[in-house]
């Protein structure tokens, strides 16, 4: 940032592309001037229609506070790291602790500021608070969302924090569903934090920060590193494109339409338990696709399998992506015939996946695929029988294997700096 920039900010005109992290190591009172101006960044966010704003493609922050955990709403950014984490401390105060000091980390790393002390302002003496690698770059409308997994109300019998009578009714073990192929070694976990941000250095920088600070007392047991939204909770943008061509996330749940919202995805008061009213629940998976094998399929097939066309994403018979389909002019097991609301009495999720490829399996071909992740308010009459279904009958069947599962309920928002990540779980 140029010292003119610094100086328009400092007059509260925050300069266009958002703070830059760099500018916002503290230095006496330039640094109070550029955290003003990334308080700016963050107002500038909220004036222009809360953090579903597809405006903030700017490098600007995502308001952090709020009533519901931003990263489910939100506009979807480009990047992904997700990471489950298992706990390993049995002390209930040492996970508090953990979690107080991974929530003031979140707030400081969203706005684009260093963790603690920073990069470089600590003790020479000691290792700095912030791993550093995201100095210098935008806030990049990084979310940080966090859920906690079965494991951590009871494992292996035993109630490890005392919270076995707090556990939601709605967060259920998954069933198996017919094709499974899960490796347990990319499945559950205790706790989970979804890290999204259009600057796959900032999401992964965030994750390597929370790891650090709960070393010794919580492991990450697998992550998972997502690129090309496969989702869109913006209907007015470009609808994203997966990894077989397709045009996903047409028919989602947006993330500006409160009433669906209230619906599908955010948990209601009278749901219980209260510690959950306004979170929800995310169910991941991590799903191969056979993309060589799908390569090698005509046009023909791959359209009748969706029940859409490749160029625009119109479903069959109509003419337009944002038609409605009608159903029965779909193939009796194609993915969106069998998926759609109309089909499930209504159930609906709210889809944010992400597509991966993570080298090869081995045998010559990309471990590549779509890293689904589904927000409801109630994952037993959502993702559970959706996923019965088409696990059944989705002609997709032949091209995609689910081989990686979590379900983690997710808190409600952090309401201001005195809240944090599972307060009122350890109430
Ligand atoms: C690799 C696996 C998958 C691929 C490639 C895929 C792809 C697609 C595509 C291309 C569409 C049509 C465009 C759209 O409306 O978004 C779609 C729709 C949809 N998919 Fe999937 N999907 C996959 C897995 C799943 C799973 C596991 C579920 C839920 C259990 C699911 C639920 C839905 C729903 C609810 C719709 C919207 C249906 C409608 O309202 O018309 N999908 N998917």
């Amino acid at each position: 940032m140029t010292a003119d920039a610094a100086a328009g900010e400092t007059a509260g005109k925050p300069a266009p592309a958002g703070p830059s992290r760099r500018s916002l190591i503290g230095w006496g009172g330039a640094g109070l001037a550029l955290g003003a101006a990334a308080a700016g960044g963050t107002a500038a966010a909220l004036r222009t229609g809360g953090d579903a704003s597809p405006a903030a493609l700017t490098g600007d922050a995502v308001p952090f506070h709020g009533a519901h955990q931003a990263g489910i709403a939100t506009a979807v950014q480009d990047r992904l790291h997700f990471a489950a984490f298992d706990v390993t401390t049995t002390d209930r105060d040492a996970l508090i602790k953990v979690l107080r000091e991974w929530t003031a980390a979140a707030a400081r790393m969203t706005a684009g500021h260093e963790v603690g002390e920073g990069a470089t302002g600590g003790l020479d003496e000691l290792p700095p608070d912030d791993t550093g690698e995201a100095l210098g770059l935008k806030p990049s409308r990084l979310t940080l969302t966090f859920g906690v997994g079965p494991g951590l109300f009871e494992k292996d019998g035993k109630d490890r924090f005392g919270l076995r009578d707090r556990r939601p009714k709605a967060l259920v073990d998954l069933p198996a569903f017919p094709g499974d192929n899960l490796d347990a070694a990319r499945s559950g976990g205790d706790l989970c934090v979804q890290a999204c941000a259009d600057d796959p250095q900032v999401a992964v920088h965030a994750i390597r920060n929370l790891a650090r600070i709960g070393m010794g007392k919580v492991a990450i047991r697998w992550s998972q590193l997502g690129f090309g939204k496969t989702s869109s909770t913006t209907p007015d943008a470009q609808t994203p494109r997966n990894m077989m061509g397709f045009k996903d996330g047409t028919r989602n749940v947006s993330g500006t339409d409160t009433a669906a919202l209230d619906k599908h995805v955010w948990v209601g008061e009278k749901d219980g338990p209260a510690w959950m009213t306004g979170g929800s629940y995310v169910v991941a998976r991590r799903i191969r696709m056979h993309i060589e094998t799908w390569d090698r399929t005509s046009l023909k097939e791959q359209e009748d399998i969706f029940g859409r066309d490749k160029a625009e994403g119109a479903p069959v018979g109509k003419t337009r992506e944002r038609d409605e389909p009608n159903l029965k002019a779909l193939l009796p097991d194609s993915h969106v015939r069998l998926a759609h609301p109309d089909s499930n009495n209504g159930a609906t999720i709210l889809r944010r996946g992400y597509s991966f490829t993570d080298g090869t399996d081995g045998l010559g071909r990309l471990d590549a695929g779509l890293f689904f992740l589904a927000y409801q308010r109630d994952v037993r009459d959502a993702f559970i029988p959706l996923q019965s279904k088409l696990a059944r009958n989705d002609a997709l069947n032949e091209y995609i294997q689910h081989v990686g599962s979590a379900v983690f309920a997710v808190p409600p928002g952090v309401r201001d700096k005195d809240d944090w990540w599972g307060k009122a779980l350890f109430a």
